[in-house]
């Protein structure tokens, strides 16, 4: 069951003014980039060592892990650009063979980023020969077949991975022992995705009135990819159907039309929440089951919609399986009963 979700967190672009957008908004600089600030004071020290130590040493491997759209991939951005660095993008699932990641590397020079996204995705031959690359900047490649096969060892430039994964558990432990500092994003705070939304509002030369940002803040799940996209289709509903000038009704109205409710659910979440309620109670639902009811891959559920209801409170994990919460069905029946009364008044 594929339907395209507005609040799937996943970089996901309709056409090529999408992405211009998107690029625009990116912050480049430390001081623009928003929250994530435990994350950004580690990793400033880090740069500021490794520029003071002027030796040709290089930054240390970094691993990024934590839910989708919480702006992995723009801090790699901002780490390359603070170091006056080259940076290199790819993923796990994009380096299919072993040669692939060998022809990545030998074009890196001295001092360059590897920006690896999904990288719990990577095979394993091509992760063993990351291993000795991130190790000791080092090659390893068999020329040849059978009893004339030999190994050669390449020295390569002396460069820094940046790893980005959902999930720090799908990763093997020698692959997690070669990055030096591991950190984990957290859900931005209300008030930092309100500053999000007002730099994008200006970028986008968009008038938008406090109390509208607000209100977005409250249904973009926390999340800048989230606010921003939301941000983006409120702006054309101002543009179509008043003028131009996001304001509450404005806000209200048009998040109402996308079926976002007030903590930023969607209806695939409420309907997992739901199906749980219904056939389950009060008793615990296992991965695959909550799969089998909603017609999901169960990793779907676990790296996109559980992460942010667990955040919420509105789910539990318990070693039997997930439970909703109480939490959670008083914010249910509260939407059911918003959205008849909207009816009502039709
Ligand atoms: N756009 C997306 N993520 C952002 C962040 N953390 N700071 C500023 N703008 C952003």
């Amino acid at each position: 069951m594929a339907i395209e979700r507005l609040v799937e967190p996943t970089a996901a672009h309709d056409d090529a003014e999408e992405e211009r957008i998107e690029i625009s908004l990116r912050p480049v600089t430390f001081d623009e980039y928003i929250g994530q600030e435990h994350l950004k004071s580690n990793i400033k020290l880090a740069i500021e060592a490794v520029k003071k130590r002027s030796d040709g040493s290089t930054l240390d491997h970094i691993l990024l892990y934590g839910p989708p759209g919480l702006g992995k991939t723009t801090m790699a951005g901002v780490i390359a650009h603070e170091l006056g660095a080259s940076l290199r993008v790819t993923s796990g699932p994009a380096i299919e063979r072993a040669g692939d990641l060998a022809s990545i590397l030998t074009n890196l020079k001295d001092g360059d980023i590897l920006f690896i996204d999904e990288i719990h995705r990577l095979r394993r031959a091509v992760e063993e020969v990351l291993y000795s690359a991130m190790e000791d900047y080092k090659l390893d490649i068999v020329i040849g077949k059978g009893p004339a096969a030999r190994s050669v060892r390449l020295d390569l430039p002396h460069f820094t991975v940046i790893g980005a994964t959902t999930r720090t558990g799908s990763l093997a432990g020698p692959l997690r022992d070669r990055f030096g500092i591991i950190h984990r994003l957290e859900y931005y705070k209300e008030p930092e995705i309100e500053q999000i939304i007002n730099r994008t509002a200006g970028i986008l030369k968009t008038k938008i009135e406090p109390e509208a940002t607000k209100i977005l803040a409250t249904r973009s799940r926390l999340t800048p990819r989230i606010a921003n996209r939301i941000f983006k289709r409120v702006r054309d509903y101002a543009d179509v159907n008043g003028d131009g000038i996001i304001d509450k009704p404005v806000a209200e109205k048009a998040l109402d039309l996308m079926e976002i409710d007030r903590l930023g659910l969607d209806p695939a979440d409420r309907n997992m929440l739901k199906l749980m309620i219904d056939n389950y109670g009060e008793r615990p639902v296992g991965l695959t089951t909550i799969a089998a009811l909603t017609g999901d891959e169960a990793t779907t559920i676990e790296d996109f919609y559980e992460p942010y209801l667990l955040q919420m409170g509105l789910l539990m994990r318990t070693p039997k399986g997930r439970v909703v919460t109480e939490k959670g069905k008083k914010h249910l029946q509260k939407e059911d009963e918003h959205l008849q009364n909207k009816k009502n008044m039709i």
